[in-house]
């Protein structure tokens, strides 16, 4: 489905940049009804309190598990509700290199409910446990420690993204057979640890790697809510061919 579309810019753009940018895809996308959320670096996000338009909303990348405190570098929640921010990335296996736990992400989420965020949730398994036949251990792992203490009432505010490690910056996308065994064992396991109702309910989207070529394809699988693109979404008409794919 093509119902929710992410971009990650990560650690790409200035704030000049990011306007420029904005200005060139929303040209691009004059007829096209489609919502997009964009996740941007802390520098650019004061631009969700700026745009007054309908078609993007901002989201950031990360976010600190405390409210305010000693934590240099870090940010918090209400700083983020303050710029208008109404969605969070969480979880993103660059985050996880830098050595971010399951048990730390489960503490964000709780913090990110407590205000009201939309959560978008990154799991997936890393190459070296693909290859071990170990993919379907490693998320439901991760999906078991990171939404401990998770009401399944709040599984609304939660999009998982599944997102394999291996396929995460490097050109390579899963083909459309281990994106879907993977989504399906996603639901399954939602399934067990809430419900039925919450494992069809929950959205979940594909990232890594996606090209306008390859959207497509992501876009006529119905048990996928959409997608979130990183390196293809930094350049506006690849993105925008990718949107309209
Ligand atoms: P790429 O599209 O560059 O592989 O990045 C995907 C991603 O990490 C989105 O969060």
């Amino acid at each position: 489905m093509k119902e929710l579309i992410y971009a990650n810019f990560k650690m790409n753009k200035t704030f000049s940049e990011t306007k420029d940018y904005l200005k060139e895809l929303d040209a691009l996308l004059v007829d096209e009804p489609q919502k997009i959320c964009l996740f941007l670096p802390y520098t650019s996000l004061y631009l969700s309190k700026l745009y007054k338009g309908e078609k993007f909303l901002f989201g950031a990348q990360n976010m600190f598990e405390e409210e305010s405190g000693g934590y240099t570098g870090e940010i918090s929640a209400p700083m983020l509700a303050d710029l208008k921010v109404k969605t969070v990335m969480l979880g993103h296996s660059d985050r996880k290199k830098f050595g971010e736990t399951n048990l730390q992400i489960n503490k964000k989420i709780k913090t990110a409910l407590r205000y009201g965020f939309e959560i978008v949730l990154c799991v997936g398994e890393t190459r070296a446990q693909r290859n071990s036949g170990k993919t379907k251990i490693a998320i439901e792992k991760e999906l078991g420690e990171i939404l401990f203490g998770i009401y399944e009432n709040e599984l609304k505010n939660i999009t998982i993204a599944y997102e394999p490690v291996w396929a995460v910056g490097t050109g390579k996308i899963a083909d459309s057979k281990t994106i879907s065994e993977a989504v399906k064992f996603i639901r399954s396991t939602i399934n067990r640890l809430y419900s039925e109702t919450a494992g069809k309910e929950i959205k979940i989207v594909y990232g890594g790697s996606i090209t306008p070529q390859t959207a497509r394809e992501i876009y006529k699988n119905k048990n996928i809510n959409g997608v979130l693109v990183g390196g293809t979404s930094l350049n506006a008409v690849e993105f925008a061919k990718l949107i309209k794919a």
